[in-house]
């Protein structure tokens, strides 16, 4: 049977999840005997789109890659209504994140779950600052609230601590979990100053026009948040963790790490300490002889403190058009794999 998808947000995660789909349907197909169609898109900047038999997702891509408005299945329908009437099974919803309200991501979760449609996303508003409610409506209608897009991409991380991790108990997480920070501190250390890597970043659009949610740690107080919660079992809110972003990190700073054989990181830090979860975001000097001294650039990396296992370190890509994607087709597998196994 073939799964249906909807995407709400046609940008970089929206078009790489279809690039990936066309690049691997046979091997998906042969592998988990996957097949699927897009039945509805909406997006601010092309439009809205439907068709139940599913639309000629070539020409929107073709349309969309040179910033032209969809010219075929137009539906007069908003979003929410496209939504609850489609006939979509899974919702995969690629919208801005707002970490402040989690803005119309929150209306398009409730929407799908409670109209019993799974939703797939990588936006951390919905995940952040909704999950116990997102979960229960999911929970109350046989859906699936999937959201390993929404911590360090498509490295495993939420489906890791489900998956092969269930069994250990996890008292601790520390890790990079935002690849911005984590280039400008790298580049810091080859001589240049804070003002001068930002503007660099800026360039390379590493960071923002506007930076402040990387550099002063909003980004991974967000994710810190979607751990403690999901992963720890916590109820905390966003506001509970403590944080602090890069913006004082001096040049003297950087030296100072130096001459200790150590290393500035931005860590995001989960940890159960008597029964309770805390959360942070702070620079640290990191020693050169762990695990996450040695991530550089852009990359990703969190360490858990397991009981069975001791210390496990996973490294990997935090961002990226088919890095993302592929979090969010790793979510619809799942999902596949779970109805064929009902
Ligand atoms: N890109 C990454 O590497 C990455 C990694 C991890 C997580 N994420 C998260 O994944 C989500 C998608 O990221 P992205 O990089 O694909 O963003 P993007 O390139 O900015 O695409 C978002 C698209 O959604 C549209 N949109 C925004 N609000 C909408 C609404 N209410 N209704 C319909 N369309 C709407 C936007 O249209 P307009 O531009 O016309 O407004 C835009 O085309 C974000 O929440 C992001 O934080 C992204």
């Amino acid at each position: 049977m073939k799964n249906k998808l909807a995407l709400i947000g046609f940008g970089t995660v929206g078009k790489g999840l279809c690039e990936i789909l066309k690049m691997k349907q046979a091997y998906l197909n042969k592998k988990y005997g996957f097949d699927y169609s897009i039945v509805a898109v909406a997006d601010f900047a092309y439009g809205n789109v439907y068709n139940p038999d599913g639309l000629d997702i070539d020409q929107m891509m073709k349309e969309a890659n040179a910033k032209k408005k969809f010219t075929k299945d137009l539906t007069n329908l908003d979003t929410v209504s496209l939504i609850k009437t489609c006939n979509a099974d899974i919702v995969c919803e690629l919208t801005y994140t707002d970490l402040t309200t989690g803005g119309a991501a929150i209306d398009h979760c409730k929407a799908a779950l409670s109209t019993g449609k799974h939703i797939v996303t990588s936006n951390k508003g919905p995940a952040a600052l909704f999950y116990p409610e997102m979960k229960k409506i999911a929970d109350d209608h046989g859906v699936k609230f999937m959201i390993e897009g929404t911590v360090v991409a498509g490295t495993p991380i939420i489906n890791l601590t489900d998956g092969p991790l269930a069994g250990c108990e996890i008292s601790k997480i520390r890790g990079i979990l935002n690849g911005t920070t984590n280039y400008m501190l790298t580049e810091m250390e080859k001589g240049m100053d804070y003002a001068e890597v930002l503007k660099i970043a800026q360039e390379l659009g590493y960071a923002e026009a506007d930076p402040t949610g990387d550099v002063e740690g909003y980004d991974a107080r967000g994710k810190v948040t979607i751990l403690a919660n999901i992963v720890m079992g916590a109820s905390i809110k966003i506001s509970d963790v403590s944080c602090k972003g890069i913006t004082k990190i001096s040049k003297a700073d950087i030296a100072a790490a130096k001459a200790k054989n150590a290393r500035w990181k931005l860590i995001g830090s989960v940890e159960k300490k008597d029964g309770k979860v805390f959360g942070s975001v702070a620079p640290e000097m990191i020693d050169l002889s762990h695990p996450l001294a040695g991530v550089m650039g852009a990359t990703n990396a969190l360490t858990f403190t397991t009981d069975l296992m001791g210390d496990i370190t996973i490294v990997g890509p935090g961002a990226g058009k088919i890095q993302t994607g592929f979090a969010i087709l790793t979510d619809i597998l799942a999902i596949h794999r779970s109805k064929k196994c009902c």
